[in-house]
């Protein structure tokens, strides 16, 4: 099965990528035939600042490496590498509803925070229909909250396949069932849009400052406390071995437990999940030209495996 996903250099990449959308990439490149990109099309509707944007795109790229997706196997590129994925946008455009395009979530909520709208942010997910729908692909590794977009991917497939004869496959959400929004530093949703984040590579002293910093209610230390409603037990939940999380949620739940003594527990889970990554993170940094390697390479892949439909897709319409 085809499986492709991307995720936008528009920050640095965060625990709730992590737990949302890289986690599931690692387990999908070990069954399936998977491109994850750098989606540096997308970000552009919210940065625009050209070194930042070079710099945060490699950035994305020496992550995915440093958490464990293997370029022997995937193919990892810059979306930028593939402007053909541009075209077809413009193909998809001409048959998508307007009333589609407004009722996605991710534009009426940047709206409603006061972003300005531009064409870019409106017409975002037919972009991403493109990425999804030039190669063919059977499943989209995603958050919950970029289920709606791959829905309307299949929409806009399905009424090019209905117009224009049977053209694209229509792709199916993964998402991890046992995966909630990740929470903030500030108990929102984390998002690099936020400035609530915690970053798997950012240096110790940082990281723990934030982590000391977690919005918490004013429970005494003594009190029993729900753990289902805290913050800061929704990042144990994750990091925690289950003897450990076992062992905090009782002492939640009985009182007696201080959520500074949390906190300074959860920074060293934090540090112990992610060393290895770390590490290579670390030699990543020290040996550019590979991750440069690794980019050229996975672009060729991707441009190998959009030709075909891309080629279709011009035809059926008539270019
Ligand atoms: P951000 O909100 O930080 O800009 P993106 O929208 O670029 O993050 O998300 C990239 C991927 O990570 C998506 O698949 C998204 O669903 C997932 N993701 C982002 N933030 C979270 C979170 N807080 N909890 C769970 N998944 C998340
Ligand atoms: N919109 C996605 C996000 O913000 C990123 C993305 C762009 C994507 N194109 C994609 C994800 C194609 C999966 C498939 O997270």
């Amino acid at each position: 099965m085809k499986v492709i996903s991307g995720i936008q250099p528009s920050g640095e990449l965060h625990l709730g990528n992590y737990f949302g959308a890289i986690r599931q990439y690692l387990k999908m490149q070990e069954e399936h035939d998977c491109l994850f990109f750098v989606a540096n099309y997308h970000a552009l509707t919210s940065l625009r600042d050209a070194p930042r944007l070079r710099r945060l795109s490699v950035d994305v790229a020496m992550d995915y490496l440093a958490l464990g997706l293997k370029p022997e196997r995937v193919g990892i590129f810059l979306q930028s590498d593939l402007p053909e994925v541009c075209e077809l946008a413009w193909i998809l455009s001409t048959v998508t509803p307007m009333g589609l395009l407004q009722r996605c979530h991710a534009y009426k909520d940047k709206v409603a925070q006061g972003i300005p709208s531009d064409h870019g942010l409106f017409a975002y997910p037919v972009l991403m229909a493109a990425d999804i729908l030039i190669h063919q692909t059977g499943l989209v590794p995603v958050g919950q909250d970029q289920k709606q977009h791959v829905e309307v991917c299949r929409d806009i497939g399905e009424r090019f396949n209905s117009l224009f004869g049977e053209t694209f496959k229509l792709p199916e959400p993964y998402i991890l069932s046992d995966v909630a929004i990740v929470p903030g530093t500030d108990g929102r949703k984390m998002s690099k849009s936020y400035g609530n984040t915690l970053r798997m590579f950012e240096p110790e002293n940082t990281l723990k400052k934030k982590i000391m910093g977690i919005q918490t209610d004013s429970t005494p230390v003594e009190s029993p406390k729900d753990p289902e409603k805290d913050n800061l037990f929704a990042l144990v939940k994750l990091l925690a071995s289950d003897a450990e999380r076992a062992e905090i949620e009782q002492r939640y739940r009985q009182g007696g437990i201080g959520y500074g003594e949390v906190k300074k527990r959860l920074l060293g889970m934090f540090l112990e999940y992610f060393k290895e990554a770390r590490l290579r993170r670390q030699e990543l940094e020290n040996d550019p030209a590979r991750v440069e390697r690794v980019l050229a390479e996975g672009a060729a892949k991707a441009r190998a495996s959009a030709a075909p439909t891309l080629k279709a897709a011009r035809a059926a319409v008539g270019l």
